[in-house]
């Protein structure tokens, strides 16, 4: 696995299979041009790596230009083609064959078209290591290919992320596992706690709980920590920007993960956005938000045995536990819209045995 501006990467094609697939074409293009002197037409910047293989098998004499062009912003394709770099060659009566990296709309494929017609060459051919069929839109012919792939975003062997990843030897694609995120939700006592750790274990989540990563990053003095101490120091709240830095460093650190549990975390709609914002920029997003559910009452008797054995002041006095309860249905009211907009929504029965109420999320998780 690879990382490019924060995205992740899974090797895809072998260094190995993109010279095999290199070498045939070279050997149709040889048979093609037996005892011709065609000019190859270099689209820069992708296609240098596919070039220079690809020249360095061509048996006869040839002349070789650049030129480069541009449609493509982060991993989708602009529609405009965009010329930074223009053909400084005379293509009157040329037999050309122009060499690309990969074919994707085919935009890139209908203004070269353009180009040669236009140059008044004798004939054309298109050259391109990669073809993706799902995503061509046009009638242009491309005579060589080397290898048709699925319609995802690949990098490597001159193709780039943003600028990244042209160096690489073998080609890399987007790494699409679906995670699973879930933002957990139930009121005090309800046992979210024994829950999310038995859901940890199951489906190899991460347990993010915002209240233990304000205490990591305060105890280790983090610049982040520093900086949220000075607010609570202050007795202000901290900013929605500290706690969503720290998050996505967290989530960050275990990029690796099946998914992330998400306890404490949002609790406003402003916090909920920006939770999206985080895991989209991380190319995933929450899958669910998971609410337990227990009836006030069984809340408080919970509650007031747990204050016995515990010795926790907060769960002794009976108006202090009903007020908490109160808190959390208002929080969770707002947050329990705004993911049922987007049917992302399950509440859960957490009356029961443990193993039965561990038995029901994981019915709910496993239709994600
Ligand atoms: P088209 O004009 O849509 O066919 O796109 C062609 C150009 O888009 C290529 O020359 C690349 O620069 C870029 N491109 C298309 N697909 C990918 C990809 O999966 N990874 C990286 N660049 C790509
Ligand atoms: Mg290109």
């Amino acid at each position: 696995m690879i990382k490019l501006h924060g995205l992740h990467f899974d090797e895809f094609i072998s260094e190995d299979k993109l010279k095999q697939a290199i070498e045939e074409v070279a050997n149709k293009i040889n048979a093609d041009y037996d005892g011709k002197e065609p000019l190859f037409l270099v689209v820069l910047n992708g296609a240098f790596k596919f070039a220079t293989e690809l020249l360095s098998r061509f048996n006869g004499n040839c002349e070789i230009e650049f030129l480069k062009l541009s449609s493509y912003d982060g991993t989708s394709s602009t529609g405009e083609v965009m010329t930074h770099i223009p053909i400084d060659a005379d293509l009157e009566d040329r037999e050309v064959i122009i060499i690309e990296d990969i074919v994707d709309s085919g935009n890139t494929i209908e203004k070269l078209t353009e180009m040669m017609v236009s140059g008044g060459v004798k004939n054309y051919r298109f050259a391109s290591l990669f073809f993706k069929p799902e995503a061509y839109s046009k009638e242009y012919k491309i005579h060589y290919v080397g290898l048709e792939i699925p319609n995802d975003f690949i990098v490597g062997y001159g193709l780039d992320y943003n600028g990244l990843g042209r160096n690489l030897n073998a080609i890399y694609k987007l790494k699409t596992t679906k995670m699973t995120n879930l933002v957990l939700f139930g009121p005090p006592g309800a046992g979210k706690g024994t829950q999310a750790s038995f859901l940890k274990e199951k489906y190899n989540l991460i347990h993010i709980s915002t209240g233990d990563v304000f205490r990591y990053n305060i105890k280790n003095a983090t610049e982040l920590g520093m900086l949220a101490k000075s607010y609570m120091d202050k007795g202000q709240l901290v900013p929605d920007t500290v706690t969503i830095d720290m998050l996505s460093a967290e989530v960050d650190k275990n990029a690796d993960a099946n998914g992330f549990i998400f306890d404490g975390f949002p609790r406003t709609i402003a916090q909920a956005e920006a939770l999206d914002a985080l895991l989209s920029d991380k190319n995933t997003q929450v899958s669910a938000m998971i609410a337990l559910e227990v009836d006030d009452e069984i809340l408080v008797q919970r509650l007031l045995e747990r204050g016995k054995t515990s010795g926790r002041k907060d769960d002794a006095d009976e108006t202090v536990i009903r007020k908490r309860i109160k808190v959390y249905y208002d929080e969770t009211a707002i947050l329990k819209g705004y993911y049922q907009k987007q049917d992302k929504y399950f509440g859960v029965d957490g009356v029961g045995e443990v193993t039965e109420i561990t038995d029901r999320l994981s019915k709910t998780i496993d239709t994600l």
